[in-house]
């Protein structure tokens, strides 16, 4: 499992690096600042490994996204006290029509609780 994560975690800096992330967010992932973040709480540092194997082909690894719609460290920016039930919303419904996808279903409301939990410890004040 481990080793599989490892590969999947390399196929997303490999995304990353040829232009779908600005090709330094995909560098140092270990060393990110939101891998310190984390580390002290154990529910937001497994939503962090949930999240980069679920969702950062996406929003980048460590939710390091330079894309502002897709950009996950600006919800409290953006939503303010709504973030959480519009990430709820949002992962339950999806919006295919821009390409996120339906998390119902496929991922547990503790799965997604946790990768919420880890999302808190990198949002950003601008
Ligand atoms: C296949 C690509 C893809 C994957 C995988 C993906 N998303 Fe998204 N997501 C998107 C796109 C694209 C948007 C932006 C939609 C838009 O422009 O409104 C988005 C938007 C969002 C938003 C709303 C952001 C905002 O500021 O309005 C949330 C919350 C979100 N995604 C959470 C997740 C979570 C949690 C996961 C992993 C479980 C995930 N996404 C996986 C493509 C993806």
């Amino acid at each position: 499992m481990q080793h599989k994560r490892a590969i999947t975690f390399a196929l997303c800096v490999c995304v990353a690096a040829i232009g779908v992330l600005p090709a330094s967010a995909g560098t140092d992932a270990a060393q990110s600042p939101a891998a310190s973040a984390t580390s002290d709480d154990p529910t937001a540092k497994e939503g962090a490994s949930l999240f980069n194997q679920y969702c950062s082909h996406c929003h980048g690894p460590w939710a390091e996204q330079g894309e502002r719609p897709r950009d996950l460290r600006r919800l409290r920016i953006r939503y303010g006290d709504e973030a959480r039930e519009m990430f709820s919303t949002t992962v339950t419904n999806g919006r295919l029509e821009k390409g996120m996808p339906v998390w119902k279903g496929v991922l547990s409301d503790e799965v997604l609780g946790k990768i919420y939990a880890f999302l808190e410890t990198v949002q950003v004040e601008d």
